[in-house]
């Protein structure tokens, strides 16, 4: 019988990925996607925990879900809820008391046994909420991925974090770090490439920490994993996210020198300029180790671009802390940036840090890092006005005879060209700068 399923992705590309799987477990079941959750038979908030922002807008749709929920039962259906991700695995029991019509909390380890829970759902009354950490089951009972995926993917090869930043909920909610064996990544990336993908993003909260199974025995790196999918016969491009300073090698480095499928394009969070902060934060390295990093990168591939994530208003964080990181940034100069003001979450070290800064000192010190990061990125972008840079067309675009893609930066490019140039990739030659995305022509 079929039946619909809706699933709301908040967060990180990670709980994209999962949403993706998600899906998948449940096909066999006979979901199939719902336009949205009026039409739908089960409904998944695959939820975010990283600020508290994240999590309340959880609880706001768990309270427009309800009388979708309670029309559905009066009519004589069933609307099956279930709250995924990191709220739930943070979160769970709070969930069942303030939501108690949620039929099912799942923690990210836990999606291979959806199916059996859905199951135990139908049958039982009452709430059914796993949370467990059994990291590495998951990989491996999850399926193979099904359905078509486009020109660009994700592909997950590495999860949770035992960094444990002072601020951040991952160690908690993602639990402890495991990487993919490189044999399944690569049967993976072959399947991809074979369903007509050209582009992998690997994905890993701490993706650059991967030290997967190696096929030869040992482990593989990064950086070895990269050179390994680089022979994938038709897989043009390739992009990983998230990384930390801390667990870059010379091998990764060497990859982006000699790797031309590796995009020179790098999401490298710093979150402060500050070596204060940094310490406070437990990110263990300086604001000099980020700067010689940049410089490595740099060396290696010169067209190299950066992308961060920054903390402002982090405890104790004093004019001159915040003065560092503004100078960081113009030392550095960001393609594109996220910032954020300092969110305490429940359970982590630096939510019971004494001198917590005051919301509108935060303000402002966001409203200025966010004026200088924009107008980095409006640099970044003017400056690629003439340039030819190759794209990797992924879609239609809204008018006829138009093509979007990408640009090695992640820039949206519009371009007119003909249809049969989807999945391929073409030089273009930049013309203008558009709110979000730039526009060319195509180089004959
Ligand atoms: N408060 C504010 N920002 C946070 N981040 C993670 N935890 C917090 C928090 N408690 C930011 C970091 C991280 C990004 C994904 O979210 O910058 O890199
Ligand atoms: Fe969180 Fe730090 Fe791990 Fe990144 S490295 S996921 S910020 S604990």
């Amino acid at each position: 019988m079929s039946k619909k399923l809706f699933i709301k992705t908040y967060g990180c590309q990670m709980n994209v990925y999962d949403s993706a799987r998600m899906a998948d477990v449940l096909a066999p079941l006979g979901y199939t996607p719902a336009e949205g959750p009026e039409d739908a038979d089960m409904v998944v908030l695959n939820t975010c925990h990283i600020r508290e922002k994240a999590e309340e807008k959880v609880f706001s749709e768990l309270g427009r879900l309800k009388p979708l929920k309670i029309e559905r039962e009066k009519a004589g259906g069933r609307m099956i809820l279930a709250v995924a991700g990191c709220v739930a695995q943070a979160e769970g029991a709070e969930i069942l008391s303030r939501a108690p019509f949620v039929d099912l909390v799942l923690g990210p380890q836990t999606y291979h046994r959806l199916p059996e829970m859905v199951a135990r759902v139908t049958r039982a009354a009452g709430a059914v909420l796993d949370t467990e950490f059994p990291a590495e089951a998951k990989f491996d009972f999850l399926p193979e991925t099904t359905s078509s995926k486009g020109v660009s993917a994700f592909l997950s090869i590495q999860e949770g974090c035992d960094k444990f930043c002072t601020f951040c909920v991952v160690p908690y909610t993602r639990g402890a770090e495991f990487s993919r064996p490189a044999q399944s990544v690569l049967a993976e990336a072959r399947r991809l490439v074979a369903a007509g993908v050209r582009e992998l993003t690997l994905l890993g909260q701490n993706v650059n920490a991967y030290h997967g199974a190696s096929p030869e025995g040992g482990e593989w790196g990064l950086g070895r994993l990269i050179r390994a999918l680089a022979e994938v016969p038709d897989l043009a491009r390739i992009r990983y996210m998230t990384s930390h300073p801390l667990d870059v090698d010379e091998a990764l480095i060497s990859a982006h020198r000699e790797v031309p499928q590796l995009m020179p394009f790098l999401h490298l969070p710093v979150q402060s300029g500050s070596d204060r902060v940094l310490e406070a934060m437990n990110r263990r390295h300086r604001a000099d180790d980020f700067r010689r990093l940049i410089e490595r990168f740099r060396a290696a591939r010169p067209d190299i671009a950066f992308s961060s994530d920054f903390i402002v208003g982090f405890p104790g964080e004093t004019d001159e802390d915040f003065e560092a990181t503004m100078a960081l940034c113009r030392e550095v100069g960001f393609a594109q940036a996220f910032s954020f003001k300092y969110s305490p979450r429940p359970g982590t070290p630096a939510a019971g840090f004494p001198r917590q800064i005051a919301e509108a000192v935060q303000s402002e010190r966001l409203d200025r890092l966010q004026e200088l990061l924009t107008s980095q990125q409006r640099a970044f972008n003017e400056a690629c006005i003439g340039r030819e840079l190759p794209v990797l067309f992924e879609r239609r675009g809204r008018h006829e005879g138009q093509l979007v893609g990408r640009s090695p930066y992640l820039q949206g490019v519009h371009v007119t060209a003909p249809a049969d140039g989807l999945g391929r990739i073409r030089q273009v030659r930049i013309q203008r700068v558009d709110r979000n995305s730039l526009g060319g022509e195509l180089v004959s």
